[in-house]
């Protein structure tokens, strides 16, 4: 299922890292942002478990959260994401898995993967912050269900609807998080009016 996440700071804030003019820091730090406000409602659903405390003034029973969450960021662009998301779930344990995508043939290519032992029982958010023919998070989510992964939150934050297409079919399971569905993908691959290379964007490399 697609929820699309909509809140006028987080609108804000895409509008600036869309921004050509937009340097490295800003892209940065906005993009971490975007994410931390996301988590709210990624996380809105997660299980929580009855326990008994002691506070000042007495006994209660209260909750807390009853399951692990692994966060996999998808390298490079997804790292980007990792603190705002920490930010709220500090407990989260992070995995990663690098993928890139052919510039000819836009196909995924894994190049790197390392993941949590608790992954078979965790919630597990991928972030990427862009979604564009879906490859790359469709590849991931495949991989990451043969480690045994079996609750699967995809977390973008810019998509085109051929990439939200392709994780309905592919993985009619994962529930899809977007802050902002853009028209389409131009011949190149990219999202339109996208926000450029995330990856390069963030990490100053172009
Ligand atoms: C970008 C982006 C996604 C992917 C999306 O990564 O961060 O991972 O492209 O495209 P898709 O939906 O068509 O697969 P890229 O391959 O540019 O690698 P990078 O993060 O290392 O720059
Ligand atoms: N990857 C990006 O970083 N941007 C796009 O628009 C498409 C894929």
């Amino acid at each position: 299922m697609l929820h699309l996440l909509k809140h006028p700071l987080i609108t804000h804030k895409i509008t600036q890292i869309r921004k050509s003019e937009t340097g490295t820091k800003d892209f940065r730090e906005t993009l971490e942002e975007i994410a931390g406000l996301m988590a709210y409602e990624i996380s809105r659903d997660l299980p929580l478990k009855e326990v008994t405390i002691q506070t000042p003034i007495t006994t209660c029973t209260t909750s807390e959260l009853a399951t692990y969450v692994v966060l996999v960021p998808i390298l490079r662009a997804g790292l980007g994401m990792v603190d705002g998301i920490c930010n709220l779930i500090p407990t989260a344990k992070v995995g990663h898995v690098g993928m890139y995508r052919d510039h000819e043939t836009l196909e995924p290519r894994e190049y790197y993967a390392k993941l949590p032992p608790c992954i078979t029982e965790a919630v597990v958010m991928v972030l990427d912050p862009m979604l564009a023919t879906g490859g790359s998070a469709s590849a991931t989510i495949k991989y990451l269900k043969e480690q045994g992964a079996m609750q699967i939150k995809l977390v973008c934050i810019v998509g085109a609807p051929e990439g939200v297409h392709r994780i309905e079919r592919d993985h009619p399971d994962v529930d899809i998080y977007l802050s902002a569905m853009d028209t389409h993908l131009n011949e190149f691959g990219y999202i339109v009016p996208g926000l450029g290379d995330a990856g390069d964007r963030l990490f100053g490399t172009k």
